[in-house]
Parts: C-alpha cells; sequence; structure tokens
C-alpha cells in the first residue's frame, strides 16, 4: 500500500515539473500582437454582445446519449464514443466538456492519453492564438494532453471575429474564420470566405466546427473531406478513395468512419439553406436592448426559445404550429434511426459470428464494406445536431439508405454463416442498458472512470494555474 502511494506521488510530481516546465517556452514574447482568447476582455467594449455570449452558460443540462439509446455503444465497439457520449450544450461549457468526457482519457504527462492535439479545435479562440503563434503544424503536433494549459477559453469572440481589426473595436463584426483549414476546405468548395456575401459568411463562421472532418498526417491534423463535395456519398467516395478509416470495429471488424457533426452541409442541402436563410437567422438574431440600440444576440441555443425573434420574422404561423412540425420531423428521424441501428448492430455480431466459424479476409471484405456504408449514413444522419430542422428530408433519405447497405451486408452475411452450416439466428447478447453494452464488449468502466477522476483532480488544477499565470504576464 505505502508503495503505490510513493510510486504515485513520484509519478505525479514528476508530471508536475513537465508541465510547468511546458509552460516556461510559452511566454509572452514575441512581438507580434497575439490573438486575444480572453473573452472578458471583450466585456467593456462589447456589453451586450458580451452579456448574451455569457448567457450560452444558461444551457447547462449534460444529456448522457449513450444512456438514451445503448444501441450507440456497440456501433461504436473500440472506438471512444462507446465510453462516453453526451449531447451538446452552451458553447461556455467546451473547454470543460473536453476535459471531463472520458473520451479524452486520463493523461498523466504530454505524450499520454488516447486523443490527439485536434480534439481542441473546435473548443477554444487559444486554438486561433497557438494557430498564430505556432503554425499548424505547432499546434498540432503531439497528444492532446501537451498544450492543456495553454487551451483554457471556451468558444468565444475570436474564433468568429477579427478580434484585432479596427472595424471590430468600432463594433462591426468583421467576422473571419479562425482555423486556416477551414479557409482551405471552403475554398477546396469553391466558397472563398472574402468572396462570400455578408449571409454566407455568416453561416461559414459555424461552420469551422459545425461540419464533417477528420484527422490526417502525422501530426493529425484536421481536414474536411470535402475535396469531392460535402453530400453523404461524396464524402463516403473519398474516404474510401484514400482508403481512410477512424478505427476498426471491436466487433465485426470493419474499417470504420465516424461521422463528426456535418451539420453545415445538412443546413446546405435543406430548404432554409438553399434559400440563404443562414444559422444566424435562427440561432443568432438582430434584437434590441432597453435603449433601442440593435445589436445581435449571442446566446447560442434553441430558436424556438425566441421565437418572435427568429421564426416569426419570415413565417405567420405560430409557435405551437412551427413546433408540432418540428417535433412531427424529429420524431420521424428518430424512428428511422432506430430502425437503421437495429440492422447495423444485428449485422456486426453476423460479421463476428462469420469470423468465429473461420470466414477468411476474402470472404468477409465485402460484408464490412456495407457495414462501414451503413454506419457512416446512419452516423451522418443523426450526428448533424438538429438535422430533423435543417434538413429533414436529408436525414431520412440518408438513413434509408443506411438501412439498404446494412440489409445487403445482412443478406451477404447469412449466405455465408450457411456455407458453414450455422443457419440458427445469431443471439444478440443483453445490451438493453448503456453499462450491459460496455460489459458485453468487455469494457472495464470502472477503471476509465478512476484515470477520469485521479486526471480531473491533479491534472486540471495544474493547468488552470498555469494558465492564469500565462494571461497574467501579458503586458495588454
Ligand atoms: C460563434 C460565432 C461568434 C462568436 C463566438 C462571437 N460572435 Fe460576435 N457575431 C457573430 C455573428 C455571426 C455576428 C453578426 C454578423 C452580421 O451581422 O453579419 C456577430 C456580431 C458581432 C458584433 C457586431 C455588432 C452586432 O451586434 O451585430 C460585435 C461587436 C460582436 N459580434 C462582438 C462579439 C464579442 C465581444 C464576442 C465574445 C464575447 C463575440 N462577438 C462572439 C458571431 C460570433
Ligand atoms: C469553435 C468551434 C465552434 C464554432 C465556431 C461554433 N460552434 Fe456551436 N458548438 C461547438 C461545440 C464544441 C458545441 C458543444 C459544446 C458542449 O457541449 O460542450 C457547440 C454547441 C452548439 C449548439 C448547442 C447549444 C445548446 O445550448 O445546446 C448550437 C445550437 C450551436 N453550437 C450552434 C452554433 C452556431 C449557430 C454557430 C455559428 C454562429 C456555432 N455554433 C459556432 C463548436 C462551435
Ligand atoms: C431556419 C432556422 C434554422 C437555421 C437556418 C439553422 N438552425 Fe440550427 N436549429 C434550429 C432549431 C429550431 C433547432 C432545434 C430543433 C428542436 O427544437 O428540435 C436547431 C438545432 C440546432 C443544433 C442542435 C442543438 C442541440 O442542442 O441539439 C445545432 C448544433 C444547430 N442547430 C446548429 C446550426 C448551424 C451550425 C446552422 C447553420 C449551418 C443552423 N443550425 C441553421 C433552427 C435553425
Ligand atoms: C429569414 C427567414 C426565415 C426564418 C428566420 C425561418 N424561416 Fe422557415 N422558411 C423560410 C423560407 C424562405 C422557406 C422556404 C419555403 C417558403 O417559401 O416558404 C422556409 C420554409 C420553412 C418550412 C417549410 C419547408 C419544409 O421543409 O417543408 C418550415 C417548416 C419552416 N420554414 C420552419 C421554420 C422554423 C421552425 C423557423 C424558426 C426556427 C424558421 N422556419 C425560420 C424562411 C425562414
Amino acid at each position: 500500500m505505502s508503495n503505490y502511494w510513493t510510486h504515485k506521488a513520484v509519478a505525479i510530481s514528476a508530471l508536475l515539473s513537465a508541465l510547468f516546465l511546458s509552460a516556461g517556452a510559452t511566454a509572452d514574447t514575441t512581438d507580434k500582437e497575439r490573438i486575444e482568447s480572453r473573452n472578458e476582455t471583450f466585456a467593456t467594449a462589447h456589453p451586450n454582445q458580451y452579456k448574451t455570449w455569457a448567457a450560452t452558460q444558461d444551457s447547462e443540462q449534460i444529456e448522457d446519449a449513450l444512456a438514451e439509446d445503448p444501441n450507440m455503444v456497440i456501433l461504436w465497439a473500440g472506438y471512444g464514443f462507446a465510453k462516453d457520449y453526451n449531447k451538446a450544450r452552451g458553447h461556455y461549457y467546451a473547454v470543460d466538456d473536453v476535459r471531463q468526457t472520458l473520451r479524452t482519457g486520463g493523461p498523466k504527462d504530454a505524450d499520454s492519453g488516447p486523443m490527439p492535439m485536434a480534439c481542441w479545435s473546435c473548443k477554444s479562440p487559444d486554438v486561433a492564438r497557438l494557430i498564430d503563434e505556432r503554425g499548424e503544424d505547432g499546434y498540432f503536433a503531439g497528444k492532446w494532453a501537451r498544450l492543456g494549459a495553454e487551451i483554457n477559453n471556451p468558444i468565444g469572440c475570436s474564433d468568429c471575429h477579427n478580434t484585432g481589426s479596427d472595424d471590430f473595436k468600432q463594433g462591426k463584426p468583421a467576422l473571419a474564420l479562425s482555423r486556416p483549414y477551414a479557409e482551405r476546405a471552403m475554398e477546396s468548395i469553391n466558397m472563398k470566405f472574402e468572396d462570400q456575401s455578408r449571409l454566407g459568411q455568416q453561416a461559414q463562421v459555424c461552420g469551422q466546427c459545425h461540419v464533417e472532418y477528420y484527422f490526417t498526417g502525422p501530426n493529425k491534423s484536421v481536414k474536411f473531406p470535402w475535396d469531392k463535395g460535402t453530400t453523404v456519398d461524396e464524402m463516403e467516395s473519398y474516404y474510401d478513395a484514400i482508403n481512410f478509416n477512424d478505427w476498426v470495429h471491436g466487433v465485426s471488424k470493419a474499417p470504420m468512419l465516424k461521422a463528426q457533426h456535418p451539420g453545415y452541409e445538412t443546413w446546405r442541402e435543406g430548404i432554409h439553406g438553399k434559400n440563404n436563410v443562414t444559422c444566424i437567422d435562427c440561432h443568432m438574431p438582430k434584437v434590441q436592448n432597453e435603449e433601442g440600440v440593435v445589436y445581435t444576440d449571442h446566446k447560442v441555443g434553441n430558436p424556438f426559445d425566441r421565437f418572435e425573434d427568429t421564426c416569426a420574422n419570415c413565417h405567420t404561423q405560430d409557435k405551437a404550429a412551427l413546433k408540432a412540425i418540428v417535433a412531427s420531423r424529429k420524431a420521424q428521424v428518430q424512428e428511422m434511426k432506430l430502425r437503421a441501428e437495429k440492422q447495423i448492430v444485428a449485422a456486426h455480431f453476423e460479421a463476428k459470428a462469420a469470423w468465429d466459424a473461420g470466414a477468411t479476409e476474402a470472404d468477409m471484405q465485402p460484408i464490412l464494406m456495407d457495414i462501414r456504408h451503413a454506419q457512416w449514413r446512419w452516423d451522418y444522419a443523426i450526428a448533424s445536431h438538429g438535422v430533423h430542422m435543417h434538413a429533414p428530408e436529408v436525414a431520412l433519405r440518408v438513413l434509408g439508405t443506411a438501412i439498404d447497405k446494412a440489409s445487403d451486408a445482412r443478406t451477404k452475411v447469412v449466405r455465408l454463416l450457411a456455407t458453414k452450416g450455422i443457419t440458427d439466428e445469431i443471439q444478440l447478447p443483453d445490451i438493453s442498458t448503456k453499462l450491459k453494452a460496455q460489459q458485453a464488449l468487455g469494457m472495464d468502466m470502472e477503471k476509465l472512470n478512476a484515470e477520469k477522476d485521479d486526471f480531473l483532480k491533479t491534472v486540471i488544477p495544474e493547468w488552470d494555474k498555469q494558465a492564469e499565470a500565462r494571461e497574467a504576464s501579458y503586458s495588454n
């Protein structure tokens, strides 16, 4: 016992000194103007925008998506999302949430932990600052814990604005893409930011993060898979052509793709996107304060909470009527989601049974490709948060094709099983709750939770302390 504690104390002090050393190298020594990542420094100059931005902390509820739908644990078997996956909440919590999720693990030093630096990319204006200071490679290289002490401010002003510009100082929007990889992606679909109308630029600032992306190259940098276009079919064909997979499935061994959240892509395909109604019209409307000053409400959240300033600007139906339409579309998407899941989950276990019965790589290849495509399509639809509002017909079509691909896989695998003399239905384990599904996969949740608790208790306070010291050293 005493041995354990001694080892632990030594490990922690080694870790802390490593963290302190890395902090020393990052002092504010450049002449170049630093990108301002501290959101509170804009409170005085832009009080209306600041106050409404800060109000994104009202959306604090954490919803456990895996507990709601344990099928997803199986679908993501062997991948971080099977550990834990919460629904999105307010921008204000982005840094807290990426620190707290089991997916980022409990790294003990700068070089350990499951995730790369890229996992910070959509969480903080410090990412814009770091890329500006160190270049993209200087930011992306290494593991997620490497620059943990550098990234402490949640999604804010410098993510969407050129906050150093005179225009911004005078209260104009000065919208800007703060991520060079997003800038390149927009160019790849012939939508260079500078060439867009004001509305196009508004949507693109959200499209820096609410998009599909993957990690590539030696530094696991972010890239959007848009070289062939942004539909589900075009991105699928892109990923197939470069032979990319995010992970190998823990049950079926299929080479899988994880869709992120292609909200920008699906919005473009929907009726509002096609009519140039942007994210801002619904999520950040223009409003008036008591003195009659018109400003952009920065409390990005559910547009139904401010119906008069959003939908009612363009529609004559009342709130209840439009809410009912959106709710019925949500129910339709949800139904097709569950139907697709049922088929894909079964296909994973049937593929496993075929492997267990001695199937060869060659036997399995076409089946695994069908599973890959089925699940990619399912994920593209459901990971586009709000898709039932933004583009329900796209979601329903994509989910329909997911079911089609899954049924192709199942037809093939059932034939293959028959050649091995297996004709009985393949039994699924009990996956009726999140924990049971995780246990069915042999995941040690106690260990993962303990590592995370330890990380939150020991490493995070150090990161916060260093961040505070660094910011205190800024000369302006
Ligand atoms: C997620 C993106 C995003 C973030 C974060 C954000 N803004 Fe904005 N901001 C916008 C958009 C979009 C507009 C409206 C642009 C337009 O009207 O074309 C805007 C408009 C503005 C304007 C112009 C005046 C107005 O109200 O329309 C100011 C000033 C401003 N924001 C300040 C801030 C400050 C200060 C912060 C941080 C506390 C911030 N913004 C954070 C996207 C953002
Ligand atoms: C820098 C990356 C980034 C940018 C830019 C960004 N978002 Fe987000 N957004 C996120 C992340 C990450 C979350 C989830 C935060 C969490 O759950 O901790 C999120 C959450 C949301 C939510 C859920 C909020 C809630 O209360 O449930 C909405 C809606 C949203 N974003 C819309 C937008 C819109 C509209 C824009 C453009 C004006 C935008 N976002 C720009 C990264 C970004
Ligand atoms: C025509 C209005 C409209 C437009 C345009 C729009 N949204 Fe939404 N969005 C909504 C509504 C309404 C909801 C909530 C649906 C519900 O209540 O079921 C929503 C939901 C979301 C969510 C999910 C929030 C959550 O907590 O699950 C995100 C994220 C989001 N929108 C981002 C965006 C982005 C990014 C864009 C632009 C690319 C955009 N929206 C364009 C109306 C819109
Ligand atoms: C800036 C204007 C604008 C805003 C804001 C707006 N819409 Fe729309 N909406 C449109 C336009 C344009 C269409 C295209 C059809 C048409 O001509 O009416 C449309 C179509 C629709 C449709 C029918 C299309 C279909 O898919 O069948 C629904 C439902 C809808 N909007 C709901 C909403 C809701 C809910 C909100 C608020 C969250 C909202 N809209 C906000 C402009 C807007």
